[in-house]
C-alpha cells in the first residue's frame, strides 16, 4: 500500500509552472458552462445536484424519491428508482426521432468502415440480449467480454445491461490465464469474444486464447464468437456460437427491463502484476448519472454538432465510461478506431479526425508524448481544424506535453481538459471545464461540481496549500459500490488510511492558487535525503529538454539518502545528449536535489499494454531484483534490455 516517506512538510512542490490559459472566447460565447454557477451550485448542495442532473439527463421507469443513502463506506443512489442504462444509452434517441443519427463512425485498422446509427444499433442490442437469454443467461449473472475494439463489444455491453446481466471487459491483450482469472472470480456464464483483430497490420488471434482460458473456468457454459480476424479457430460443438448465426436466429425484440438503480452494471477488474486483481463494482443508476452529467459538461458535448472521439479501448474504464455509457446516454456522435496510432503511417489518429470532422478528441498522456516523438510534421499534413476541445486521462500531463498537445493538435484554440479520475471513481472527478476554468499546463484544476476533494498530510488533516495525500471527501453516484467477493479488501484499500475519506492513491499538491497538481500515485513519491520529490516532477524536468522525448522516474533504495532517483530516458529521434547535461538540466529545473543519480538512455520503456509505464519493476531493475511475471507488459524484451544495460552501467556516486 501506499509508502510513508519521512518528512512534515508533505510532498516538496518544486516545480513552478506559471503559464495561464483563460478558455478563448470563441469557445466561451458556445459553452455550456461560461461561469462558476455550477461549481457553486455543486457546493451548496452536492446531493441536490446530482439528484437535478440524475432526472434531467436520464430517463427513469419509476423517479426516484431518495437521492443518498450513506453509510460509510457504502452510498446508495437514487436506490427506490429504476431505470435500464441500455434505454437510456440507445432506445430514447430512438423513440424521440433520432434513429438516424450516427452512433459510431468505426473504422477499421485495414480502413474497412461501418457507419452504426442509433437505430441500428437498437436493433443490433435487442438481438444480442435476446441471444444472451437464449443462451441462458438472467439477470444477475455475469457476462465476459474479450473483444478488438469492434462495435459489437458495444452492443455486447449495452446487451447484458438491457438484461440486468453484469458486464466484465477484459481487455483483449490480456493473456489467456488474465481472462480465466477475471473469469472465474467474476463466475461468468457466457464469454463474448471474436476469432480475432487487427493491431499493427496483423490478425492477433483472440479465440485460441479464450479456448486456453476457457479449459479452466467450470462456469462457462457459451462462447459467442464474433468474426472479424477472418483467422482460423475452432469451434466446440454444443459449447460455442458464430455471433452472425446467433443473430439472424434471434428474434428482433427484446424490450428493456427497468433495473434497480444499485442494480449491478458491470465489474471492472484493475489489473497489477502481483495479488489477485481486484474486480470494481459499479452499479446502473448512479454510474449513469455521473457519467452523463461528466460527459456533459466536461467535454461541453453539443450533440447536434460535435463529433467525439475517445482512444482508448473498451477494455479499460475510460472505454466504459467515456466511450460506452456518458457518450451514448447524451446521443453523442463518436469515432470509434480499431487499430494502433502508427498504422499504415505515423499519422493515421490525424488523417482519421480530418476525415470524420472530429470536434472533441480525449486521449492519454503516454500517447501525446509519443506523438511529441514522431514529430509535428505528422498531424500537420492533416487538416485538424475541426477540433474545438483536447483532453488527456490516465496519468498526470506534464506541461510540455500539454504545451505540444495544445499548440500542434489543439492549433493553440482548443481548451485542454486534463481529467483525474480512476476506475474506482466511475467518472471524472477532477477537471476543468473548458469554459469556465482558466487552466494551468499540468494541472488538473479543480473537482467537477458535485464532488469533494481534499489534500491531506500524512495525519489526515487537510492542507491550504502544498502537497499530500488526495482524498475525496463526499460520496458521489459513480463511486465503487465494492469490490466483488471481498467487502474488507474495499473498506482496507479506500477506507482505512484516512478515516472517513476515500483515500485514492494519488499524491497531490495545492498550489497558491488553489489549483491541484496530481503528482503520481503515492508508491511513486521519492524520498532522498528527507525530501519528498515526486517522480512526475522529475519527469517533467527532463522531458522538458528538447532531446528528450519520454522519461520514467523511479526511487531506488540508497543507503546514504533513503532513495535515490534513476532516470530512464528515451530521446527523440536524431537528438543527442550527456548524461551530466541531462542531471544538469533537471538541477536548473528544479533543483540540485533532485538530479537522478544515474540515468540509463533506452529505446523504449517498460509499459504495460494499456500504456502506463511499470515504474513497479523500473524499480526492480534499478534495484537488482529478479523481476517475475512481466507478462502485462505490452513489450517484455524492452526489460531484458534494460536488465542487460543495469548490469553494466556502474551507478555514479
Ligand atoms: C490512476 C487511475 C481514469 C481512467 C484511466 C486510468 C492516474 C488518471 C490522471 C490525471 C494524473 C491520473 C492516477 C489514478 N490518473 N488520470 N488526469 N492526472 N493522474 O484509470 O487505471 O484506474 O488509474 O491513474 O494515478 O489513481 P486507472
Amino acid at each position: 500500500m501506499a509508502s510513508t516517506p519521512g518528512g512534515s512538510g508533505g510532498i516538496d512542490a518544486l516545480a513552478v509552472e506559471a503559464r495561464r490559459f483563460p478558455p478563448p472566447a470563441a469557445f466561451v460565447r458556445e459553452a455550456l458552462v461560461r461561469d462558476a454557477s455550477l461549481h457553486e451550485e455543486g457546493r451548496r448542495d452536492p446531493v441536490a445536484y446530482w439528484a437535478r442532473h440524475a432526472r434531467e439527463l436520464l430517463d427513469w421507469s419509476t423517479p426516484f424519491t431518495r437521492t443518498l443513502e450513506w453509510e460509510a463506506p457504502f452510498a446508495r443512489w437514487f436506490s427506490d428508482g429504476r431505470l435500464n442504462a441500455s434505454y437510456n444509452c440507445v432506445d430514447r434517441h430512438v423513440l424521440a426521432g433520432r434513429g438516424d443519427r450516427v452512433a459510431i463512425h468505426w473504422e477499421g485498422e485495414p480502413g474497412d468502415v461501418r457507419t452504426v446509427t442509433y437505430a441500428e444499433l437498437h436493433a443490433d442490442v435487442q438481438r444480442f440480449a435476446n441471444v444472451l437469454l437464449r443462451l441462458g443467461v438472467r439477470k444477475g449473472d455475469r457476462v465476459n467480454v474479450y473483444l478488438p475494439m469492434i462495435p459489437e463489444a458495444v452492443v455486447a455491453m449495452l446487451a447484458c445491461a438491457r438484461i440486468g446481466a453484469a458486464h466484465s471487459v477484459v481487455f483483449g491483450g490480456f493473456s489467456a490465464q488474465a481472462l480465466a482469472d477475471r473469469i472465474n472470480d467474476a463466475r461468468a456464464k457466457v464469454l463474448v469474444t471474436a476469432d480475432g483483430g487487427w493491431r499493427r497490420g496483423e490478425v492477433f488471434p483472440l479465440k485460441p486464447q479464450a479456448d486456453v482460458a476457457v479449459a479452466s473456468t467450470p462456469t462457462i457454459e457459451h462462447v459467442v464468437v464474433v468474426r472479424r480476424g477472418g483467422n482460423p479457430v475452432e469451434m466446440t460443438p454444443g459449447r460455442d456460437v458464430w455471433w452472425h448465426e446467433a443473430m439472424a436466429d434471434a428474434p428482433a425484440e427484446c424490450p428493456a427491463e427497468p433495473m434497480e438503480a444499485e442494480h449491478l452494471l458491470f465489474l471492472l477488474y484493475t489489473s497489477g502484476t502481483t495479488g489477485k486483481p481486484k474486480g470494481i463494482m459499479h452499479t446502473t443508476g448512479g454510474y449513469l448519472a455521473h457519467v452523463a452529467t461528466t460527459f456533459r459538461y466536461v467535454f461541453d458535448h453539443h450533440p447536434d454538432r460535435d463529433v467525439y472521439w475517445c482512444t482508448a479501448d473498451v477494455g479499460w474504464v475510460t472505454g466504459h465510461s467515456y466511450i460506452v455509457y456518458g457518450p451514448l446516454a447524451n446521443g453523442a456522435t463518436q469515432v470509434i478506431y480499431e487499430g494502433v496510432p502508427n498504422h499504415p503511417g505515423n499519422d493515421r489518429l490525424w488523417s482519421l479526425v480530418a476525415k470524420y470532422g472530429v470536434t472533441i478528441f480525449y486521449t492519454a498522456p503516454t500517447a501525446i508524448r509519443t506523438f511529441m516523438k514522431w514529430g509535428t510534421q505528422e498531424p500537420a499534413k492533416h487538416d485538424l481544424s475541426s477540433l474545438r476541445l483536447i483532453g488527456s486521462v490516465g496519468e498526470p500531463i506534464n506541461p510540455e506535453a500539454w504545451i505540444w498537445y495544445h499548440e500542434h493538435i489543439g492549433g493553440g484554440r482548443c481548451p485542454v481538459v486534463d481529467t483525474w479520475w480512476q476506475t474506482e471513481t466511475g467518472g471524472i472527478m477532477i477537471s476543468p471545464l473548458p469554459g469556465a476554468t482558466v487552466t494551468k499546463p499540468g494541472s488538473a484544476t479543480h473537482p467537477v461540481p458535485g464532488v469533494g476533494a481534499e489534500v491531506v498530510d500524512e495525519s489526515g488533516t487537510p492542507v491550504a496549500r502544498g502537497g499530500g495525500y488526495l482524498t475525496l471527501t463526499t460520496p458521489w453516484p459513480g463511486m465503487l459500490r465494492g469490490v466483488w467477493g471481498d467487502e474488507q479488501r474495499y473498506r482496507d484499500t479506500y477506507w482505512s488510511r484516512f478515516p472517513g475519506r476515500y483515500f485514492a492513491g494519488d499524491g497531490a499538491k495545492l498550489d497558491d492558487d488553489g489549483y491541484l497538481w496530481l503528482l503520481g500515485r503515492v508508491d511513486d513519491v521519492m524520498n532522498v535525503s528527507g525530501h519528498r520529490i515526486s517522480t512526475t516532477e522529475v519527469e517533467s524536468a527532463l522531458v522538458s529538454h528538447p532531446a528528450v522525448a519520454e522519461a520514467a522516474v523511479v526511487g531506488a533504495n540508497d543507503a546514504t539518502t533513503g532513495q535515490a532517483i534513476i532516470a530512464y530516458v528515451t530521446l527523440r529521434g536524431g537528438q543527442r545528449v550527456g548524461e551530466a547535461d541531462l542531471r544538469a538540466h533537471v538541477a536548473t529545473e528544479i533543483g540540485a536535489i533532485a538530479k537522478p543519480k544515474t540515468i540509463y538512455f533506452t529505446p523504449d520503456l517498460p509499459k504495460t499494454r494499456s500504456g502506463k509505464i511499470m515504474r513497479r519493476l523500473l524499480r526492480d531493475v534499478a534495484e537488482g531484483r529478479n523481476l517475475g511475471d512481466t507478462t502485462t507488459l505490452a513489450d517484455a524484451s524492452v526489460v531484458d534490455e534494460l536488465q542487460r544495460r543495469a548490469h553494466e552501467t556502474p551507478a555514479e556516486d
